[in-house]
């Protein structure tokens, strides 16, 4: 008997080959940007970030044409507005982060508070009928979900960030985001298209091949040495992976550095031997004791024995890994039709000891060879589908997470443009 496939589960998505343009044409780029982008959350930070009144960071944000100003106010709460000054548009602040009391204008020297409300101008009686109430920085949407800072460019978004993340991710609360404080983040320009990047961290399919001498050895194969996920689900925007573990490896076991772990993970994994130590030498070294978390029960979903980690992107450019031990949150931050920003932050538990340290150092350096491996095929990908030798893409089950991205984006342009009466209603 055939297993039962997960496309049979999503029958609205099909199952032929999907088209090679969006990812290569600077047109439907466009669309993506006015129908997606500018009118959804985009994850830029979390709260540990800004902890503190008169906190800000600076986000760029290619995407939506914008150099966006998060900041803490003097009532705690968080405001988000535009870099742009209210009088002749310079940029009012210039550091990526910082703490100030106000924002000034280097030109002129308007000052804003730290929600953008306009207080001091200058020579003020020589400006005709101005009205400093109207003349705030131009605001944008910011809530947080679980300490993820999220923005919409539209200040009076069609969706809360509640409703937007509920669907998928009801039930996240318990997971310990503020435990994992040791955060290290890396950086790349990639020469590809967004969706090029996101692709290759959605699907397992990839793993035996490209990473073979990593860390496929750590995940769990069938009996034909496939290596599948247990579960996927799509949701109308988001989606989720649910990946299982080898747990005799330190990289497959999820108890891996916390106490619950046996000292003599990974011992018989020969060339791998210093992973274990690594482990060994861990052992009570984190800040807090992450023994006794009950996890939420949306991980592992399926309650399978071996569930290493889920992986969750969340539409439509922010991947969010979750495990017992730590989580990455990654973004896939599109440039230009054929230049992406990838930006990847990990956060460990805090080690309080040489040894922990020793183990957090070798887990983000072997995370880091996964991720170089990982970018290692984009570009020539990018390059290879921008020739035009194929219009299409064949998809296998477990790739349905690349498919289901590719549907709902075609979804929300075609809504978008039909909204706009640039498309007929379907007969
Ligand atoms: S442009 Fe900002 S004060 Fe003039
Ligand atoms: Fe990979």
């Amino acid at each position: 008997m055939t297993a039962a496939r997960l496309h049979d589960r999503y029958p609205e998505l099909g199952t032929g080959p999907i088209p090679v343009a969006p990812y290569i044409d600077p047109a439907y780029f466009a669309l993506e940007k006015k129908y997606l982008f500018k009118n959804t959350w985009l994850h830029v930070g979390r709260v540990e970030e800004l902890p503190k009144v008169g906190d800000y960071m600076l986000r760029n944000i290619p995407v939506l044409d914008s150099e966006i100003v998060i900041a803490r106010a003097r009532d705690k709460k968080l405001y988000a507005f535009h870099n742009v000054c209210s009088h002749r548009l310079n940029k009012i602040a210039y550091q990526p982060t910082g703490t100030t009391r106000k924002f000034f204008c280097k030109f002129h020297g308007w000052a804003y508070d730290l929600d953008g409300t306009l207080t001091g101008v200058p020579d003020e009686k020589s400006f005709m009928d101005l009205d400093k109430s109207c003349l705030g920085l131009t605001r944008v949407s910011v809530d947080t979900w679980n300490g993820f800072i999220f923005i919409n460019a539209n200040p009076a978004p069609d969706t809360s960030l509640k409703d937007f993340m509920e669907p998928v991710y009801a039930g996240f609360e318990t997971y310990p985001f503020d435990k994992f404080t040791a955060c290290y983040a890396w950086n790349a320009v990639v020469n590809c298209n967004w969706k090029v990047a996101l692709d290759a961290f959605q699907e397992t399919y990839h793993v035996n091949y490209l990473h073979g001498r990593s860390i496929a050895y750590a995940l769990l194969k069938d009996e034909d040495g496939n290596l599948h996920p247990i579960d996927g689900i799509c949701g109308d925007l988001h989606r989720r992976l649910s990946i299982a573990g080898d747990p005799d490896t330190v990289y497959g076991n999820p108890q891996a550095a916390t106490a619950a772990a046996e000292q003599d993970v990974g011992v018989n994994q020969t060339g791998h031997r210093i992973a274990a130590k690594a482990l060994k030498v861990a052992q009570g070294g984190t800040r807090h004791d992450l023994s006794g978390i009950k996890l939420p029960e949306l991980l592992n979903w399926t309650k399978h024995p071996s569930w290493a980690f889920d992986i969750n992107v969340v539409f439509p450019d922010f991947y969010l890994s979750c495990r017992p031990n730590y989580f990455q949150a990654y973004n896939f931050r599109p440039i230009s039709h054929d230049k992406t920003l990838f930006e990847a932050r990990v956060y460990y538990p805090e080690m309080v000891t040489a040894g922990g340290r020793f183990y957090q150092e070798y887990m983000k350096t072997a995370l880091r060879d996964v991720l170089l491996e990982d970018l290692s095929t984009l570009e020539t990908t990018q390059a290879a589908a921008a020739t035009g030798a194929k219009q299409e893409m064949v998809i296998q089950d477990f790739e349905l997470m690349v498919r289901h991205q590719a549907v709902a984006i075609d979804r929300l342009i075609e809504e978008g443009l039909r909204r706009d009466g640039q498309l007929q209603a379907a007969e």
